[in-house]
Parts: C-alpha cells; structure tokens; sequence
C-alpha cells in the first residue's frame, strides 16, 4: 500500500508538472479539459490502488508470502503430507458469538493453545538460553488477537513469584522459564479491557505450593474485575449461563486449576470437575480412539458440561504439526464427538495453531461450532440460531495439493499473474471508459 501511494503521489506531481501546467495561449476548453484528464487520472489510479490492496489472495490461492493472502491467513506449506504448494492458511476461526449470539456458553467452541506462552525464539526473562521446547510462534496477544480464547498456561513457585515455566524434574530452572505469569496475564487484562464482548478462559496446569498467591497475581494483573465465581459453574450436567449474560455481568474469564485445593483456597475451579478432557500427547492422537486424561472423569460423564480436545503429540514438532492441525485433527474430533455421547468439543487445544494444510484448527472450530450452535456442518453456513437450517455454499473443487515439476510450476504461476494482470487492465478500461463517458457525454 505504501509504495502504492507513494507511487500515486509521484504520479500525481508528475501530472501537475507536466500535463495539468496551463499551456500558454491554450484555449480555455483545452484547459478545462485537460484538467478533468488528470482529475480523471488521479481518480483511475486512486481506483486502481484501492483495488490492488484489497485484491488479496483467499484460503487455498497460491501465494509467495503472508501478505499477499486475506487477513487470517498466512502463507505456508506442510511438505509431510505433500503440500509443496505455499497456499494462503487460515489462522483464525470464525467468531461464533458474532454468528450466532446469546447460547450458553457450552453451546461454542474455542481455539486453545497447549502452553501459549512457550514460544519460539524468545529467550528467558531470567535472562538464560532456553533449553526446553515450545508449542507456539506468537505473543499471547496476537493468539487473542487472532480469536484464540483458550489458554494453556503452565505456573511455578519461581524467584519468589509464579512464573510460567516447563519443568525439568519437577523444578522450574532458568533455562526452562520464560517470563513471570503476571507478565501474560496483563496480556489478557489488555485485550479483555479493549474487547468487552469477548470470554476468555484459562487452564493452570498448576505447581504453584502455597494457597492464595495464584489468585493474588491475578488480582495484581487487574484481571480480578471479569472473574467468573465458582459458584456459577453448573455441576450437573446444566447448561452455563448464557454469554450474553456473561458479557452483562463483565464475568468474562473463566480459570481452572488442576489442582483440587486451589478452589477453596483461591476460588479457582478445579478443572476436572467441569470439565471432561481428553487425552494429551502421542496417547491422544491414536485414529479410532478418545479416551480420557488419567485425572479427568471419562468423557462420556454427562454431568460435566464443557469438553476439552487436547491434539497435540508429546514432543512437539514443527515440520509435523501441519499435518496433526489438519485432516486429522477433525477426524479426532469425530472420534470424540462418539465418545463423548454425541457432544462436540467447547475447547480445541493444539500446538502451532497456525500451522495446517489449509483450514487448520480455526475450521475444526467452525466445524463444531456449526454443530454446537445451529445443527450445521459449519459455522459460516449458519443461519441465525435456527437448528438445522444450513446454507450450504457450491464446493469449489480443491487446489492441487503439490507444486508440480518446477517448470510447471512456473508456468501456473505465470498463468496465475497472467490472470491478474488481464483483470486488472478489464478493470482500468472499463474505470477509464466510465468516467469518461460520464465526464463527457
Ligand atoms: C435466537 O436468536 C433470537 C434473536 O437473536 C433470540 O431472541 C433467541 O432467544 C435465540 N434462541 C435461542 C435458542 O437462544
Ligand atoms: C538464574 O537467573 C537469575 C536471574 O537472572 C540469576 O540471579 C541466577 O544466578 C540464575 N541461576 C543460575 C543457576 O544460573
Ligand atoms: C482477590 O480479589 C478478590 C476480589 O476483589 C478478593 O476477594 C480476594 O481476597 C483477593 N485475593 C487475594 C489472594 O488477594
Ligand atoms: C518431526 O516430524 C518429522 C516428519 O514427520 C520427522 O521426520 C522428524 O523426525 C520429527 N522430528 C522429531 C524431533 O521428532
């Protein structure tokens, strides 16, 4: 865009210096009209920019960077299932409180990030090199941002204070710690103040001895004022409140520990009481099969109300994520919608959420949000909150996955510009040859 408008400015400078200077001795027509010529070309190429910045690449498209793709998506590849071809990604999902408003809150699905805060390339505020691995590329912010609403957060008793941290032998060392909690939790107090409408919930896996100081840090975050209380979580199987409620009531963050004495002592939930997880790790990603976590009640307890999905391998792996994210994410999914006496997922939790061949984890949050909330395979084909009333868009045939022999693969990419181009001068024509009919006729 900037080098559109500083192309535009040049242009327009141009025009003035060459062509919109009054011709001496021109006649007073000649300069009427050769000021609505370059009036007319101001407009053209106005026209023009606004066209080729929001002309952008769509789910699927070929594409040589994220830029050139819609916003949320990214451009990317996932060789190990033999998608050679960059192809613009999604990375967000559907917001389905703007789709379908006002269900409980158990009637959606969220994207989820297994330990949003180990990301890769940063280092620990201890100051040391990390020796541990990490599970996603960007900031808690930016997850919010792109409509995660799930967050897998990690908590030790660390320098005096509660840190975010792996363990190695059940301690949290420099090299495994990446920054105090408080640190993301002003993250999430940030977006949650700039975005009143939006629920957000939180998982410890909590390591965090003494009573009390896990909820003083989120009290010293700010994050105090949209807690959700304990005693509004049902127990029998009920609905939650709805989210418009939640919203009304600014009880917007949700917080579950894993361990049992943090709800009297801190009031924070434990998890497994309301909510059935799955499996995590290899163990949860064999085809087939949804068993429960070892500490969760199995997944089928029907007096539990929210259903998390873990999906994610144990060692986790950047180059094979894109496949885990993908088709085979959604047939687990499936898998667990058995298993789970026909209840779809209200948490997705994955490694690397933006990582996938295509929809990723953002369209197995559409797919059961679709169900969720309007009977639908989808989200986007929802209409309104109306149960099984689905309109179903035309299925345009899939790109091909690889990129052909590299000559080929010239090819279609020159044919691709090649189309590009061919639109872009139908749409010069056709601007040039309205505005001048309308300038002249
Ligand atoms: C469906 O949406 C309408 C209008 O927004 C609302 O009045 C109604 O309560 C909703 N139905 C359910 C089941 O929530
Ligand atoms: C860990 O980091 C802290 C803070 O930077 C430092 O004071 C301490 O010496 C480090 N410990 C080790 C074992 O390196
Ligand atoms: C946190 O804030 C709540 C509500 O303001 C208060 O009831 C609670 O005592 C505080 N907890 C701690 C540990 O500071
Ligand atoms: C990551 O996955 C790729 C592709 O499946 C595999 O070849 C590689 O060995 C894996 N790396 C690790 C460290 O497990």
């Amino acid at each position: 865009m900037q080098a559109c408008l500083s192309f535009l400015i040049s242009l327009s400078l141009s025009l003035s210096h060459f062509s919109c200077i009054p011709i001496q001795l021109a006649l007073q027509w000649w300069q009427g009209f050769k000021a609505a010529i370059c009036f007319q070309f101001q407009l053209l190429f106005i026209s023009l920019c606004l066209f080729t910045f929001s002309s952008s690449l769509k789910m699927g498209e070929t594409c040589s960077s994220g830029d050139e793709c819609d916003s949320g998506l990214l451009c990317n590849t996932c060789p190990v299932n033999g998608n050679t071809r960059p192809r613009c990604t999604r990375i967000q999902p559907i917001s389905p409180t703007s789709k379908v408003k006002g269900l409980p809150f158990n009637r959606y699905s969220w994207l989820t990030t297994h330990n949003s805060f180990a990301r890769s390339g940063e280092r620990s505020e201890t100051g040391s090199f990390l020796l541990t691995p990490t599970n996603q590329e960007d900031t808690v912010t930016t997850q919010l941002n792109n409509g995660v609403r799930g967050l897998m957060l990690d908590m030790y008793d660390f320098q005096n204070d509660i840190w975010l941290c792996h363990s190695f032998g059940g301690q949290c060392l420099n090299v495994t710690s990446f920054k105090p909690a408080i640190n993301v939790l002003k993250e999430v107090e940030k977006f949650m103040g700039a975005n009143p409408e939006e629920i957000v919930t939180i998982f410890i896996e909590d390591y965090v001895m003494s009573p009390q100081r896990l909820r003083k840090v989120f009290n010293a975050s700010g994050l105090d004022k949209y807690w959700f209380p304990v005693s509004r979580m049902p127990l029998k199987g009920g609905d939650w409140p709805t989210v418009d409620d939640m919203v009304k009531q600014n009880q917007r963050l949700l917080v579950f520990s894993s361990t049992q004495s943090k709800e009297a002592s801190d009031g924070i939930a434990y998890q497994w009481r309301y909510v059935l997880e799955s499996q995590y790790g290899n163990e949860g990603m064999k085809p087939g099969s949804c068993l429960n976590r070892p500490e969760s009640p199995s997944m089928d307890t029907a007096t539990i109300s929210l259903i998390l999905l873990n999906y994610f391998s144990t060692n986790p792996n950047k180059t094979a994520v894109c496949y885990d994210n993908s088709a085979s994410l959604i047939s687990m999914m499936n898998t667990c919608h058995q298993a789970a006496g026909k209840r779809w997922p209200n948490f997705i939790a994955v490694d690397f959420y933006q990582r996938s061949d295509g929809g990723g984890a953002p369209e197995a949050v559409d797919v059961a949000n679709g169900h969720l909330t309007c009977g639908c395979n989808n989200i986007a084909y929802c209409k309104g909150n109306t149960t099984g009333v689905c309109d179903n868009p035309p299925v345009s045939p899939p790109p091909p996955a690889a990129l052909e022999s590299p000559v080929d693969a010239g090819d279609s990419d020159g044919a691709h510009s090649n189309g590009r181009t061919v639109e872009i001068s139908w749409l010069l024509g056709t601007i040039l040859t309205v505005t001048l009919f309308l300038r002249f006729n």
